[in-house]
């Protein structure tokens, strides 16, 4: 989506992965410093250790200890967290015309949490609580928020299936910011303690339709989103932050739509090829469909 918003607004320049190992981190932030770069993307599980190689950070990156993408301002480079900007624009789509409510359950601690969790915190709410399989690293998210979450209840709590279904009917939104559901039809919560009515976040965006999303649905949710319009937001942000320009939204929204369709699509065929597979070596037969 970036490429095509660059070719678009008739931009000189290429988006390029690079895979990065944690050695190489440094080596590859003095090129970004140095070289011909507008700036630079950073992914799991660079985010955090990104921080001390950089000049200057952004509130929100101060803020949530994690880097997304770093900007150049002569030979000094920016860090910013533009995930809080998502989830922004993700959750006022989530809420639409609605009151935005006052309290939040956040499933998870880790970087996803922590960019949704400051943006709940500064956006009004009034208690947030925070549960994570390993309990230590949603206390340490609590005491990383205390001065930030000061007018406010942030609270880290255990995952134990009967308090978060005593919380749910506390809370009018949930966000699953943990990985369950990233690989496998699963769901961080059991389908029967999740109630009617709730405003309902995944922050996986592929799948698109999560077993969380689909037991949500099924409880009878008021309204339920993916982490498609987060991950949009972030981008356009990142490409206002580089070029100074207005993201091409639509056109961004266009090919993320379709490299994710186009990823479907691979992960579909690989599925049935592994389940012809399957069958055929249960039935001692080749790995090809009959006739072939
Ligand atoms: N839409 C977007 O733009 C966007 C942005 C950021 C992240 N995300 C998504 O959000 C998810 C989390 O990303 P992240 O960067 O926060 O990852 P992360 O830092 O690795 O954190 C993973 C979280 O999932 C929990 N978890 C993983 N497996 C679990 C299991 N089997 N049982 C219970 N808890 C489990 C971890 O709990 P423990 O701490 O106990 O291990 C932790 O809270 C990913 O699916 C990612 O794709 C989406």
């Amino acid at each position: 989506m970036l490429q095509a918003a660059f070719d678009e607004r008739g931009i000189d320049a290429r988006h390029e992965l690079l895979d990065v190992t944690v050695p190489q981190l440094a080596g590859v932030i003095d090129e970004v410093r140095g070289g011909d770069f507008l700036g630079a993307q950073v992914t799991i599980p660079h985010k955090e250790r990104v921080v001390p190689l950089l000049d200057r950070l952004t509130e929100e990156a101060q803020a949530t200890g994690a880097v997304n993408t770093i900007t150049k301002e002569g030979k000094r480079l920016v860090g910013h967290n533009t995930d809080v900007a998502g989830f922004r624009v993700a959750l006022d789509r989530l809420v639409g015309r609605q009151k935005m409510p006052k309290q939040a359950i956040v499933l998870g601690a880790g970087g996803g949490s922590r960019a949704v969790t400051y943006g709940l915190i500064t956006g009004g709410f009034q208690r947030v609580v925070v549960f994570n399989r390993h309990l230590h690293r949603a206390e340490a998210l609590v005491k990383h928020f205390t001065k930030s979450a000061a007018h406010m209840e942030l609270r880290a709590m255990p995952w134990h299936v009967s308090i978060i279904e005593a919380e749910l009917l506390k809370t009018r939104i949930l966000i699953n910011a943990t990985s369950i559901g990233l690989h496998g039809d699963v769901s961080p919560l059991p389908a029967e303690i999740i109630p009617a009515g709730l405003l309902v976040m995944d922050l996986i965006y592929n799948p698109p339709q999560t077993r969380f999303l689909r037991d949500a649905v099924a409880a009878g949710a008021d309204t339920t989103t993916n982490g498609l319009e987060m991950l949009l937001h972030q981008g356009t942000a990142q490409f206002e932050l580089w070029t100074g320009q207005s993201a091409p939204l639509d056109l961004m929204r266009e090919r993320l739509d379709a490299a994710l369709a186009a990823r479907e699509e691979s992960a579909d065929d690989a599925a049935a090829d592994a389940s012809a597979a399957s069958a055929a070596a249960g039935s001692g037969a080749p790995a090809v469909p009959a006739g072939e």
